[in-house]
């Protein structure tokens, strides 16, 4: 079924553009040269009436920097019935969530949930390790950051198909209801759905959690408070269901993308395998230079604003902005087409930046470290499987499915 794209409010018609138009414009599968391609051409990027891209470094930390100019208060098609906590809450009411979560995810408590998630991690690999192949996508990058969520959450491991339908029922309808993958009404029928699955299950383990409190996420979630304010059962079951939709796909589409590369770049791999201590560095690159998450949700202009470079934006457009671009741009990173596994500064921006820069940073840093650890130390020699050199990587956030590798 085809909608008119004129017909949507702005913010949904970006999204949409963002899916099926701009992909041909910069390929996800190697999205570098493209982004380079649009920061000499301007930097601004706008196809449709009420929609526009920043690809700049400069005009994509302007929108970041203006929040109130930019407002993220928008309704995001995805099966959800209120806001997205905190993604979709403007300063103040936002900066008062943000003080109840960030030491819930401050990097001391991260620490403490390394081992957790080195076993997890094992616990795949030891599926295939013996194999001498494995499809890396299905068998390990698309299973393990909910293995860790359970772990978070206090959730067994038997919950994991749990999790993982309700992430695919948001996330990827198509695999629930193949008919999803093309009409978009039977799209929204899944989400819709799965949507109402996702507020009842996390309902009833917070309620598990209010008659027996434990030291898991979702009890930190009950009990924090900012001066003398605890967040109510809406708001977090509101902040559960972003976190299905944040802190999974993007660790595993990260993952997919870090492993192509390594797989296809043997020095690089080397690198790493002869000093993993130089993981940490390692990763915030390849963050860089694949930026998993290439676009930023789209803001609304809340009154006709004056873009840095002197074009006048009219409220209401909804403008969305490219992290991918901002790592490449020749003006922040003059050797951005290095890839440098020791590169000391490295400002970039894969997490956002501003107020909604991603709360998760901490726990996504430790799981892709962990997992690139692990898995060199038991595989540390591998390639993509002779036979499977295409790598397939369709709409979404950048990854690459069936990632075959072979040792
Ligand atoms: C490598 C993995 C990840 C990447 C690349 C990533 C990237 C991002 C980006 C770019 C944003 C900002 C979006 C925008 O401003 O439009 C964001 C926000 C967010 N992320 Fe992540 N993320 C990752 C993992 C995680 C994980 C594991 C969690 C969960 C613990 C998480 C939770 C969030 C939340 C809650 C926000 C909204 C923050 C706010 O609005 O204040 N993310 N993330």
């Amino acid at each position: 079924m085809d909608l008119d794209p004129m017909l949507l409010p702005p913010p949904i018609r970006g999204m949409m553009y963002t899916q099926m138009a701009l992909p041909n414009l910069v390929p996800l599968d190697r999205p570098q040269q493209p982004y380079v391609d649009m920061i000499e051409q301007g930097g601004l990027h706008c196809p449709m009436d009420g929609v526009a891209f920043t690809f700049s470094r400069e005009l994509t930390d302007f929108v970041l920097r203006n929040h109130e100019l930019f407002s993220s208060a928008v309704d995001l098609p995805l099966g959800n019935i209120r806001p997205l906590i905190p993604l979709n809450v403007d300063p103040p009411k936002h900066s008062l969530y943000r003080k109840i979560l960030d030491p819930l995810f401050a990097p001391k408590r991260m620490d403490a949930l390394e081992d957790d998630i080195a076993a997890r991690a094992n616990r795949f690999i030891d599926n295939f390790v013996d194999r001498g192949e494995c499809n890396f996508t299905d068998e390990f990058a698309e299973l393990f950051p909910s293995a860790v969520f359970l772990g978070l959450m206090g959730l067994p491991w038997d919950e994991l198909d749990t999790l993982m339908e309700l992430r695919n029922g948001i996330l990827h309808p198509e695999r629930i209801n193949p008919a999803a993958e093309d009409d978009v009404m039977a799209r929204f029928g899944v989400m819709g759905e799965t949507g109402q699955r996702v507020y009842e299950y996390f309902n009833s383990q917070l309620d598990a959690r209010e008659s027996s409190l434990t030291d898991d996420i979702l009890s930190h979630f009950i009990t924090a408070e900012v001066d003398g304010e605890r967040m109510s059962r809406e708001e977090i079951l509101d902040l559960c269901y972003l976190f299905l939709i944040a802190g999974l796909d993007t660790v595993s589409d990260s993952l997919t993308c870090m492993f192509a590369y390594l797989a296809t770049h043997p020095e690089q791999r080397q690198f790493i395998v002869d000093d993993p201590d130089s993981i940490p560095t390692a990763v915030e690159e390849m963050l860089r230079w694949e930026s998993p998450v290439p676009y930023g949700i789209p803001r609304v202009a809340t009154r006709d604003v004056e873009l840095p470079n002197g074009t006048v934006i009219a409220e209401g457009t909804a403008v969305s902005i490219s992290f991918g671009a901002a790592n490449v741009d020749p003006k922040e990173f003059p050797d951005g087409f290095d890839v440098r596994f020791d590169r000391e500064v490295n400002r970039h921006i894969a997490f956002g930046g501003g107020v909604h820069r991603c709360l998760g940073s901490h726990l996504a840093r430790r799981e892709l470290r962990v997992a690139i650890a692990e898995f060199h130390r038991r595989i540390p020699t591998y390639q993509l499987k002779p036979g499977h050199e295409q790598l397939e990587s369709p709409t979404g956030l950048r990854h690459f499915q069936n990632l075959m590798l072979s040792w």
